[in-house]
Order: C-alpha cells, then structure tokens, then sequence
C-alpha cells in the first residue's frame, strides 16, 4: 500500500471523503414527497413504471410500509437504477460479530441503575458494521416491534455496503465524522448531527476522521415520525425543513461488492458483480435524512418547575397505543433555565418508560461529569420504573443555587426511552467497560425532614 494506507484506509482517502461531504448539496424537508435524479431525464415523468424506464433504467419501488396502511403513514420510493435489486446472488450466513438481537433472553432482566464508560478502541480496521456492538433492547425483529440500543466504534471506512430488513438505523454520532453513500445519495453527518436510515436501505460509512464512535438506535417498529405538537402550535421541536435528505448520486461499479443484509437477527452476505448503489433517480418519502440535532427548539418554561423531558421529543415511533412509544428520541440541547422557585435539574422520578441515555458532548444537568461518570460516549440506563434523578452533588448544588436566568450550553445529551424495559446482551451485562458502584452517586443524600411541632 503506498500514502501511508493501512487496513483503515489512508489519509488521502478521508480527505477526499471529506471534501465530497463538505460539497454535498441536499433536500430539505421531514417526510416529503421528494424527486431527485442524478442525470437529467432519468426520472419518469407522470408515470412510475413506464413500459421502459429512460436511459435503459430499472425501475423499482422499494415500500417501508405495507402498501395499505393510510396515506398519512404510507412510507414508499420510486428508485430507477442501473440494475434491479433481484439480480443478485444467493446469500449465505456470515458472522454477527458483536451485533445482536430481539428478542433478548440471554440475561436475566435488571432492574438495577447501570452506567458504561465508552466502548473500548477497536482491532484495527474495524469498520462501522463490524464496530457495532449490541447493549440491549426489547420487542422481537420478527414481529417487527421494539428496540436495540447498539454503540460503534470504527476506524475505517465501509468497502463493503449493508442494509437492515429488522428495523431503521438512527445513527448519532458521538466522535469522527461519517460520509454515508446510500441508495438515494449522500449524507454527511458529525457529532451533533443524527442520521437516519430507513429500513431495507443500503448504505456505507466511510469515516471522515481517524475514529468514529457514537450510538445507534435500531428501531423495530413503526418508522420514526415528528411528534405531535398541541399546544406548541405549528411551529417547534425539531422543525420539519431542517432535515436534510440526500440527492441523487449513483455509483457505476461493474466488480464484486460484499453486500450484508440483516434479516432476523442475523446477518448474511454475497459477493455481488455490480455496486447495488446504483439509483440514478428516485422520487417518494422513504428516504434516508439527517439532522444537526442543535436546530431543535428546545421548550421550556417561563414560569416554574421542570417541564417532564417529553417536551424534548426531536422523534417517535408511536406503538398502538396512542401517545405510548415503541421509542422516542429525546435531546437534552443548549437551553436557558430560568424557573423561579424551582429545583431546575431534572427531578427525582419513577418512570414506567425505560430510558437508555447517551451522551455526545460536555456534561449533562443532572450528573457529575468527569471520570467514573457520566462522559461522552458513555451511557446509563435506568430501566422501568427505576429510581433516578440528580446525584447527590448536582442536588446540593441545584437546591442551594441562586435562580437568576443561566444557560445550559456546555453538553449534547440524548435519551432512546421505550415502553418496555431493556435486557441487556451478555457482553454489555458482563462489560468490562460497565461502570462499578453507579449506584454511590445517589449516597449521602441526607436526611432534610424536621417535623413541625
Ligand atoms: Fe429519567
């Protein structure tokens, strides 16, 4: 290998890739009908399946919803692309590596408070997919509902691409930016960002730094939507023009691509003779798209108390039952405190939600920062109806801190929380990396109460 390439990838490589993810022109929009082509007059127009398709394409749709399902929830695209997707080999089984999945019955359910450092450095040249490393989840791949929580850490780029059949892949990013090539285009996404990958899309990572490290949210379930709003009125949260899907960008590869599908909780490959990215043009709402996660506008009050944390939804996957997630994305983003006569950090609480929180910068209101805590890449999760709030210090200082307005700018958190609770894999139970006496943070929290007599 020459210009210092190694089982990563060289630096000349990143710097291309980056420079490609700094040019990237894209859509805006969450949930639109989009068009794009790559090449002028690939897109049919007023049909999607003309008798042929232009310039010699294929065409095909690709539904992330059941064909029926209302018109408000239908998920589907149009792609035109140089071969079909059914012009492949057969697959056969290949290793999960640290990948695991629903349902999750290795481990006997815990209903401990629990914290991880980051994920150890990986063996050199793991790459995104091989780099994810599964702690927990719940629900079950073949019934399509619930939830993993993975993390990833990876120092080179994809050569290979990979697509999920179990569920959409809600990347955050926590170290190292991603240029990811997708069937509908490219996505640049950094920490601070988060990018989604609906199901059955091929997709590959290339790295845009050294390392990249961050977390995944696989979601079984019904796709990530923007939440209601109510009250709020029409405007709000996360605001729907600030996602960002890709245009049209195809590659025309004729040599053989290793394509990983995930199907069930396992994963299988084949050597294809072409890149299967390979849509020159494509047109509907089941798009990839990402989201630089401090748009969000965050909601708070003006007047008093701790709003609950579900004012900072930035998306759902709604369950059958209304206003019960399968999951919510939740972010804790720069906002200003400014509650009179009130304890401003988030409160002491029971939650029938489970809540897995992660975090990508700084530090986070409620907790201690620094080592042995709570510290970017790492996360805690405090299953159903476990008891949590503030640690011991940040509730000393929040109920003796004078309340003048102050602002909250020096970390990115984030939360998954899921109706059910979540069991972890064996390799996150038995971590090495799992945090030993998380519990001490809520010790010495002194006796306050003097009866009146
Ligand atoms: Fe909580």
């Amino acid at each position: 290998m020459s210009d210092g390439a190694t089982a990563r990838g060289s630096a000349t490589e990143r710097e291309e890739a980056r420079k490609t993810a700094e040019g990237l022109e894209h859509l805006s929009g969450f949930g639109n009908e989009h068009s794009s082509e790559a090449v002028p007059g690939a897109l049919p127009v007023g049909r999607n399946s003309p008798q042929r398709a232009p310039l010699g394409l294929y065409a095909e749709q690709l539904s992330g919803s059941a064909f029926t399902e209302p018109r408000a929830v239908n998920r589907r695209s149009w792609l035109y692309r140089i071969r079909p997707s059914a012009a492949h080999p057969a697959f056969t089984r290949t290793g999960n590596g640290a990948l695991r999945s629903a349902p999750f019955t290795q481990t006997v359910p815990d209903p401990n408070r629990l914290r991880w450092n980051p994920l150890p450095a990986p063996a050199e040249g793991t790459d995104f997919l091989a780099g994810l490393w599964t702690l927990g989840g719940n629900g079950d791949v073949t019934q399509r509902s619930g939830m993993a929580v993975h993390l990833y850490h990876a120092d080179a780029s994809m050569r290979r691409v990979f697509s999920d059949a179990d569920g959409e892949l809600l990347i955050v990013p926590e170290r190292g930016g991603l240029l990811l090539r997708t069937e509908f285009g490219l996505l640049h996404v950094e920490p601070g960002h988060t990018a989604l990958i609906p199901r059955g899309v091929r997709f590959r990572v290339e790295l845009l730094d050294e390392t990249a490290r961050g977390y995944v949210c696989e979601n079984y379930g019904a796709p990530f939507r923007l939440p209601d709003l109510g009250p709020i009125g029409a405007n709000g949260l996360a605001n729907a023009r600030d996602f960002r899907a890709p245009v049209a960008a195809y590659e025309d590869v004729e040599g053989p691509v290793e394509v990983v599908n995930k199907f069930c909780g396992n994963l299988w490959a084949a050597t294809y003779d072409h890149s299967p990215l390979d849509v020159v043009a494509w047109h509907g709402n089941h798009v990839p798209y990402a989201y630089d996660l401090r748009r969000f506008n965050v909601m708070g009050t003006i007047s008093y108390d701790h709003p609950d944390p579900s004012i900072f939804t930035v998306l759902t996957s709604p369950s059958d039952s209304p206003g019960l997630a399968g999951v919510d994305f939740v972010v804790f983003a720069p906002r200003w405190l400014v509650g009179e006569d009130t304890f401003r950090p988030p409160y002491f609480h029971r939650n029938v939600m489970s809540e897995y929180m992660g975090l990508i910068e700084g530090a986070y209101d409620a907790k201690t920062a620094g080592e042995g805590g709570f510290v970017p890449g790492g996360g805690s999760l405090h299953n159903m109806m476990s008891a949590h709030g503030p640690d011991r210090e940040t509730f000393d200082r929040a109920s003796a801190a004078e309340l003048r307005p102050q602002k909250i700018d020096d970390g990115l958190a984030f939360m998954f929380e899921t109706r059910w609770p979540v069991s972890l894999t064996p390799q996150a139970a038995r971590a090495e990396h799992l945090q030993q006496g998380y519990d001490d943070v809520w010790q010495g929290l002194e006796r306050h109460f003097r009866p009146l007599r």
